[in-house]
């Protein structure tokens, strides 16, 4: 999808406001999980990048409590009073990532100013983007200029959680506004999610994350999520008996797991071994692509989609075709779904040289063998979300 220009949003400011004052711009970036997927709600490690994909707004400050915005991805305006953000409800659409956000800022005694504003996105909805962290984090940085107040990127991450967890009612971790917030173009952000510490690891030069979109989507994918961050809860509960000291399943060894693990309950058992080996597939990735081993590296990626299909549960029929042709392609060196699941979308590491040949022929193999069109972004590690002067 293009990039929508300045100069378009700024014509499109001036049509839905009838004011020509300069706008000011704001970009946030989806993200691509590269590894450590289900591990960040259980204090574990992921490894996502920030994409050269993601919104783009453009905003006039207002005086009045409105805040007013035309989304162009949506094609519709909406809007909202911040005097009347307590008894806001929940409308179900895009908004309420805005309204979230306020909401939170409101708790923490800030005082908010209105604003109109266009929002623009060539990050697809729903296909595991994050297209809704990044929603989240864009709002977040508006308000802190339109207001006059800043935060710092850790605490404002914090709150965009928040608003996801509390007003929209996704109990999501922190990956996704992290990695909108701290991206680094041409890096991974390795996030230790118990310490909220993270750190940059170089993205292999030559190489892309090739996503694609399944154009399936699961209709209960917001409750599926939810079910499984209360089985890893249980599954700790169940820990906790022989380890009371663990907070965490990110806590939990693979070697206590292993003790006890045939007493659990099957379903609790296997997501238990999910986060358990995936954490651990974290910490051997994040030391491989340090030392350039991109074999190494993809193989764990293969690990992980397995271990997201049998352990899990959260892949799909489409999304394990779409793996299996990745890795027979030239250039590939591994393929995994990526973000929560449930149908979206897969990330397969291939060769910048061998992109092209790639795209070109899972287009192909993959419409054949499910009968669905599938979208390809070639993504690049890309910076975090800013206000553009
Ligand atoms: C979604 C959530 C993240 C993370 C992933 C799965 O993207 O928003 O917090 O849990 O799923 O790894």
């Amino acid at each position: 999808m293009e990039r929508v220009k300045s100069s378009e949003l700024k014509d499109q400011l001036f049509k839905l406001t009838g004011e020509k004052k300069p706008p000011l711009f704001f970009r946030a970036p989806g993200r691509v999980n590269l590894i450590g997927e289900h591990t960040d709600y259980n204090d574990g490690f992921v490894l996502p990048i920030a994409i050269n994909l993601g919104l783009r707004a453009a905003v006039l400050p207002s005086d009045s409590p409105q805040v007013r915005v035309r989304s162009l991805l949506m094609k519709e305006t909406r809007k909202f009073f911040l005097n009347q953000l307590n008894e806001t409800r929940k409308t179900n659409t895009w908004l309420d990532y805005l309204q979230g956000v306020g909401l939170e800022l409101r708790k923490e005694g800030h005082k908010l100013k209105g604003f109109q504003g266009i929002f623009a996105s060539n990050l697809p909805v729903g296909s595991g983007l994050s297209s809704s962290g990044a929603l989240e984090v864009l709002t977040e940085l508006i308000f802190e200029s339109t207001s006059g107040f800043g935060l710092a990127s850790l605490e404002a991450v914090k709150l965009c959680r928040r608003a996801e967890n509390h007003f929209v009612g996704v109990d999501c971790g922190i990956m996704d506004q992290f990695a909108s917030r701290f991206g680094r173009a041409k890096h991974a952000i390795f996030i230790d999610c118990r310490e909220l510490k993270h750190e940059y690891v170089p993205f292999p030069k030559d190489y892309k994350a090739v996503v694609l979109d399944t154009g399936v989507r699961r209709e209960l994918s917001k409750s599926s999520y939810n079910q499984r961050r209360r089985e890893c809860k249980e599954a700790l509960g169940f820990l906790k008996k022989y380890y009371p000291e663990v907070k965490a399943l990110r806590g939990v060894s693979l070697s206590q797991l292993e003790k006890h693990e045939e007493d659990m309950p099957p379903t609790l058992r296997k997501r238990a071994r999910h986060v358990v080996k995936e954490n651990e597939r974290v910490i051997e990735a994040v030391d491989l692509l340090k030392r350039g081993n991109l074999e190494g590296f993809g193989k764990l990626m293969n690990d992980s989609h397995r271990s997201l299909r049998s352990d899990y549960a959260v892949s799909s029929k489409e999304l394990d075709k779409a793996v299996n042709i990745a890795r027979g392609l030239r250039g590939c060196v591994g393929s995994r779904l990526t973000g929560a699941g449930f149908g979206g979308s897969t990330v397969s590491l291939v060769e910048t040289t061998q992109v092209k040949g790639f795209v070109g022929k899972i287009e192909k193999l993959y419409s054949e063998a499910t009968g669905f069109k599938p979208k390809l972004y070639v993504c690049e590690a890309a910076n975090g979300a800013k206000r553009i002067k």
